[in-house]
């Protein structure tokens, strides 16, 4: 089983313009194109977050054109630059539409995949809040397979300050119920580089942008280069989770 996760795609309105001088659709459309002619049989494309730079309908309308090949086979998630109703109505398919977040749960193999939605609107900061926490605490007690969870906002430090101080900020309350579950690993995006880290019995990983990368250990704020475009791929083995950052 083989899962693609792609990350803070950042896409804007201009189908040829650049963000931050990079080509967004441009290396979307790269690594799509990797991921069909390199990849094999890939059973999931999950996007966290941060979709588009600017929230505008027409983007995110873009985008699920860019990506209706994978309609079956996608799941998307929320970031701090997205909008969560215009998200909703691009993908409301591919989203649980009886709950007020963005989630989704589905099952992979011997794996339970759980989508959770970090998006605080107009705060660059995550947060979970009560009511999916409460959600996620339910979810977890219903199956003891082993879980994955995917998230836009990381909930531990990766070493670069004017990030760290914009992670999950409920992350006591998230690791008090993530303590509770079988979550082998987390998946986030939002920092722009890969680092890999521990949260309860969960091993964390955070996953590079399609767009741009910001400068690990930086110190001055939105430190970034370009770099290219770079996605993860999770290969599920049995109950063997085996994950890669591809650099196009
Ligand atoms: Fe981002
Ligand atoms: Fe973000």
């Amino acid at each position: 089983m083989r899962i693609v996760q792609f990350s803070d795609l950042h896409l804007i309105s201009a189908a040829e313009g650049r963000s931050w001088g990079a080509d967004v659709w441009g290396n979307l459309r790269r690594a799509l194109a990797h991921v069909q002619s390199e990849l094999g049989n890939v059973d999931l494309l999950v996007l966290t977050g941060d979709l588009v730079n600017q929230r505008r309908a027409e983007t995110y309308a873009r985008l699920r054109d860019a990506v209706s090949g994978w309609t079956d086979k996608l799941h998307v998630l929320p970031g701090n630059h997205d909008d969560r109703e215009m998200v909703r109505a691009a993908f409301g398919d591919r989203l649980l539409l009886d709950s007020p977040s963005l989630n989704f749960v589905t099952m992979l193999g011997a794996f339970r995949l759980i989508g959770l939605d970090t998006l605080r609107p107009w705060r660059v900061h995550g947060y979970l809040g009560k009511t999916q926490l409460a959600w996620l605490e339910q979810e977890l007690a219903r199956s003891s397979a082993p879980a994955l969870l995917f998230m836009h906002h990381p909930p531990i430090r990766v070493g670069t300050w004017w990030l760290d101080k914009d992670l999950l900020r409920d992350h006591e309350q998230f690791r008090r119920v993530v303590e509770k579950g079988p979550v082998r690993a987390i998946f986030t995006g939002h920092v722009h580089q890969e680092s890999t880290g521990h949260f309860a019995s969960a091993q964390v990983f955070t996953t590079p942008s399609t767009a741009y990368q910001f400068n690990p250990r930086s110190l001055m704020p939105a430190s970034r280069f370009h770099g290219p475009p770079t996605f993860r791929v999770i290969d599920l083995d049995d109950e063997r989770i085996d994950t890669r950052v591809v650099r196009l």
